[in-house]
């Protein structure tokens, strides 16, 4: 929660992957405390949906069809954002997936290419195209979404997810670093599993998510809002010394 009440208010969140699972859910979440939200997806009609939730509860929304592994529809996006609400103060990357499960050995050059263009350049042209902006207002919170992945490495399913958050972890490090006497913060959030769409995109067998669940403590997956609430902490007031690391969510860990 925000230190000021109504801090929210009228400013502008810009949302990529936020037609479903965590985007969607902190999209609905900035909606409940009056922040305007751009919802970013390339699911236009799933960006559609969130941007009516939003509406719903009171809060204005822009929806845009955007591919994010493409600079030039990031940087359109970017565009139309400032156009509806003049003003972007925090971005959340939330747009990302692992594709399908490979043991290392199977997992061929496309794999490879597809999820670090996702995850990787996805979040990269993002934040290249709203920092300028954020650096003129000498103000701006950058939120990325890496993987609890990232630290375990993905053996025997997905290396080539966790290594692309690792550099999603990386990356978000080294922009808090590079802007931290410039008003901007930069974290990022590596989630364990949560009960989104997302193991359905990548292709998880029954008994793989029956692992994962197996693997946290909690016994349980993460809710989507378990992750929306700390992106709202984290771009708020009420923590301005908090940039440049990842904090992880996953129900008590798992390191092995
Ligand atoms: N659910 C989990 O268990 C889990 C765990 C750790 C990290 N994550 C990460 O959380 C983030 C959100 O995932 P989720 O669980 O909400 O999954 P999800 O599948 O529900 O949502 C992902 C969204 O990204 C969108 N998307 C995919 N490709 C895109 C593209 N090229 N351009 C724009 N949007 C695109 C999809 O249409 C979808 O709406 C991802 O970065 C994912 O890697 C998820």
């Amino acid at each position: 929660m925000p230190k000021t009440p109504d801090y929210f208010a009228g400013k502008t969140i810009l949302i990529t992957g936020a037609a479903s699972g965590i985007g969607r859910a902190t999209a609905l979440i900035f909606a409940r405390e009056g922040a305007n939200v751009v919802c970013a997806d390339i699911n236009e009609h799933g960006a559609r949906d969130t941007a009516a939730a939003v509406n719903g509860r009171g809060s204005q929304a822009l929806a845009l069809k955007t591919d994010v592994t493409s600079r030039a529809q990031v940087n359109d996006m970017m565009e139309r954002a400032l156009a509806a609400f003049g003003n972007v103060q925090f971005l959340f990357n939330s747009a990302g997936a692992a594709f399908r499960r490979a043991k290392f050995l199977e997992i061929d050059d496309a794999l490879m290419e597809k999820t670090f263009a996702l995850n990787v350049d996805g979040t990269f042209y993002a934040m290249q195209a709203v920092l300028p902006h954020m650096l003129k207002n000498k103000f701006g919170v950058i939120v990325n979404v890496a993987s609890m992945a990232h630290r375990r490495g993905g053996p025997g399913s997905s290396i080539h997810y966790a290594a692309a958050k690792g550099a999603v972890v990386s990356m978000t490090m080294g922009v808090a670093r590079e802007f931290a006497t410039q008003g901007i913060r930069a974290l990022s959030i590596s989630p364990g599993p949560i009960k989104t769409p997302f193991q359905d995109a990548a292709g998880s067998s029954p008994e793989l998510v029956q692992r994962f669940l197996e693997d946290v403590p909690m016994k349980r997956f993460g809710e989507p809002e378990e992750i929306g609430e700390l992106v709202l902490f984290m771009c708020s007031d009420a923590c301005p010394f908090m940039t440049a690391d990842t904090v992880y969510v996953n129900g008590g860990g798992g390191w092995r």
